[in-house]
């Protein structure tokens, strides 16, 4: 029987780096695994059918695709043991089982908090652990977004990237760096969540529960977009302008979907982030001070992410042409303190 693959290969190289960046990090973890239940140490093959693990290394072959090399680890490897032989394969692709991997995340997402307070841990391991897992937990939340499970999830990967972010001067360009120039929903949702937490601290500069419901909200706020077909989002050229009034509706689509499951504020940056200040904006074209400022804010980090991101109707822009068109062309959607605002924290990176 043919198994399914799915390849993680960046962000579980970059994660078990982490894990090995620090010994002191890696005894706790050790620590940790000895207490978590036995099925995590991932014992028996699909035979079995029960959990197993097999890890392989992999190459890219003459048609493009990954093909399994070397076993690394096998049902019943220790997840210690396979931290450390995965560790020699730095740098090159592996392959792992889909619901292996998932129990692999877990542990990851579980020891986040933990990494970002140990102090021998350099700023970049940290970024490639959080970015890995808020990938991760954003791609589950687009699959099932109201399961409680994972709002439980973005909560908290949401709090460690605020942490994060607010631990030093370093921290929100390192993870900035890790944003996929290619354009997936769910890492567009990391990226605006950072931006937006960067801007946020610059210009409302409230109490942490409230910048958690905006992370929140950022997190969340094209969730909208799981309403609409494949086929209008992912559109190479010009939309037509019924398909142009769907993709206006995601915002609606969001609000009503998450309305039972998320704070009052998050919900407004999901259904305002489209709104300008000129009234030029979607959904319900408010202007001025009608907007709040959390819907502002999202706003300006989700156009230049937006901008800054290949889409499948047009390149990536360098950050310079993006401010520049921002300036240009869009000065009219955003109060200019608050761009100005932008322009500077992009400039300290
Ligand atoms: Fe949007
Ligand atoms: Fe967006």
């Amino acid at each position: 029987m043919r198994e399914r693959y799915t390849v993680k290969l960046v962000f579980i190289l970059h994660n078990v780096n982490v894990i090995n960046h620090n010994y002191k990090f890696m005894s706790d973890l050790e620590e940790k695994l000895r207490r978590v239940p036995k099925e995590l140490f991932l014992h028996l093959g699909d035979d079995g059918g029960a959990v197993g693990i097999d890890v392989f290394s992999s190459r890219v072959d003459e048609t493009g695709n990954f093909v399994k090399e070397d076993q690394i680890a096998e049902p019943n490897t220790a997840f210690s043991n396979l931290i450390e032989q995965l560790h020699e394969y730095q740098g090159r692709d592996v392959l792992i089982k889909d619901h292996c991997y998932k129990q692999l995340q877990k542990v990851l997402e579980s020891s986040v908090t933990q990494v970002i307070k140990s102090e021998e841990t350099p700023v970049e391991a940290k970024s490639k652990l959080i970015y890995g897992c808020a990938a991760n937990v954003m791609e589950d939340v687009f699959a099932d977004p109201r399961s409680g499970e994972n709002i439980n999830r973005t909560r908290k990967i949401s709090c460690n990237i605020i942490d994060f972010a607010l631990q030093s001067d370093a921290s929100i360009p390192s993870l900035l760096a890790l944003g996929s120039h290619d354009y997936y929903t769910f890492t567009h949702c990391i990226n605006v969540t950072v931006f937006g937490i960067g801007l946020w601290s610059l210009i409302v500069d409230g109490p942490l529960e409230d910048l958690i419901e905006f992370a929140m909200g950022c997190m969340f706020h094209d969730i909208g977009k799981t309403k609409i077909s494949n086929d209008i989002l992912n559109k190479p050229g010009k939309l037509t302008e019924e398909e142009f009034d769907e993709i206006k509706n995601h915002p609606r689509y969001g609000y009503f979907l998450m309305k039972d499951y998320l704070s009052r504020d998050s919900l407004d940056v999901i259904l305002h982030h489209h709104e300008r200040i000129d009234g030029s904006g979607y959904p319900d074209g408010l202007s001025g001070k009608m907007i709040s400022d959390n819907a502002k804010i999202a706003l300006i980090a989700d156009i230049y992410d937006a901008l800054t991101t290949k889409r499948s109707y047009s390149a990536a822009q360098n950050p310079f042409n993006a401010v520049l068109m921002m300036k240009e062309e869009m000065g009219g959607f955003y109060e200019k303190d608050k761009f100005v605002q932008f322009i500077k924290m992009l400039g300290s990176y």
